[in-house]
């Protein structure tokens, strides 16, 4: 491929989300394949002190390469960590032949524009079940597993554990410190969570049980927390999302990856079928809380991301910047 076309892939893998918006990817691009490194000079060593979060990050940017390749005709195989486990040379996407693309593979390629995180309270519409079952059998070709979370004492113990990991990270200084060195009020900012893109009131006041992560911590006076069974519980017509959690077997960067490339494809399937999402991953931040979820839900190897789903309202909010792609990508010349 030539260095435009490749610049054109990489523009839509860059689209990816990625914690904080940290986007901690760069790029090498030769003929006919692209490399992804982690950057470490865009880490959170507080939040995610062994770059769980990010490599997941980078496997969704990942799969958005080969989503873009596929729109454009081409077939692609991923090398996951080709340099080892220990490297930052987390994967290589190689072009391995032509085919004639599907209106699948086109529709999913036209929702990478479109996705973005919507933090607003959802529509009180429930996402089909379909849709959830088709969700799962995509998440199962990356060995990542999709429960949603349907019973209400899996209900009440998430809910608890997410309000418990809120309170942790809003008493730790250093968290609060980290958080706002990304968050943007420039509207131009290329990367980082625009203060727009989240909610300004406290998000414990959200008619929601699902308590979203609290971007404008330490900027406002309360600091009492919701727990689920409390008296001030959310009046019967809360926001009722749909609610997954995705995991894997083991719990390395193969697993990050592999759970990284699902999200990729459960995003984009949902966002082709007009459902949007935003992640709840307080609770899997802690080694603490993210234990406490594996025994109380009873799972089968490490729970890696929770996603709240749903129809978007008619203002879904502020769209988050990117890096242009000429700052994240290198040619190679053989
Ligand atoms: C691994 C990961 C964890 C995330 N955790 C949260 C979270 O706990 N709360 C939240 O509101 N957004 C979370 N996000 C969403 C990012 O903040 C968002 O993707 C980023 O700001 C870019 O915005 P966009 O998704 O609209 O493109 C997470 C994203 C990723 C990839």
């Amino acid at each position: 491929m030539e260095e435009q076309d490749w610049a054109q892939v990489v523009a839509a893998a860059v689209k990816a989300p990625s914690i904080h918006n940290t986007q901690p990817w760069r790029f090498t691009a030769s003929a006919d394949q692209v490399e992804l490194h982690f950057d470490h000079e865009r880490a959170l060593p507080v939040l995610d002190p062994s770059g769980r979060q990010q490599v997941i990050s980078c496997g969704i940017a990942v799969e958005f390469a080969v989503v873009a390749l596929a729109a454009r005709g081409l077939t692609a195989e991923v090398d996951l960590l080709p340099d080892g486990d220990a490297s930052d040379h987390l994967a290589t996407v190689r072009v391995t032949g032509a085919h004639e693309t599907s209106a699948d593979e086109r529709s999913l390629a036209d929702a990478i524009d479109r996705r973005h995180t919507v933090r607003a309270p959802f529509l009180p519409q429930a996402v089909p079940g379909d849709l959830v079952d088709a969700l799962q059998q995509e998440a199962a070709r990356f060995d990542t597993w999709c429960k949603p979370i349907t019973r209400s004492e899996e209900e009440v113990a998430t809910v608890f554990l997410i309000s418990r990991a809120e309170e942790m990270e809003q008493g730790d200084p250093a968290y609060v410190a980290e958080l706002q060195s990304w968050m943007r009020t420039d509207p131009g900012a290329v990367d980082g969570v625009p203060v727009e893109a989240v909610p300004s009131g406290d998000p414990r006041e959200r008619p929601s049980n699902w308590l979203i992560r609290d971007f404008v911590v330490g900027q406002r006076e309360s600091r009492e927390f919701r727990a689920a069974g409390d008296p001030d519980a959310p009046p019967p017509d809360v926001e009722r999302p749909t609610v997954l959690l995705m995991g894997t077997t083991g719990d390395d960067h193969t697993a990050w990856l592999q759970s990284g490339r699902a999200l990729a494809r459960v995003l984009l399937r949902a966002t082709a079928a007009g459902v949007a999402a935003s992640p709840l991953t307080q609770a899997l931040d802690w080694p603490d809380t993210r234990t406490r979820m594996q025994q109380r839900l009873s799972l089968i190897g490490y729970p890696q991301f929770l996603l709240r789903m749903g129809y978007p309202p008619s203002d879904p909010g502020a769209v988050s910047g990117r890096r242009p792609v000429e700052d994240v990508l290198r040619f190679e010349t053989a």
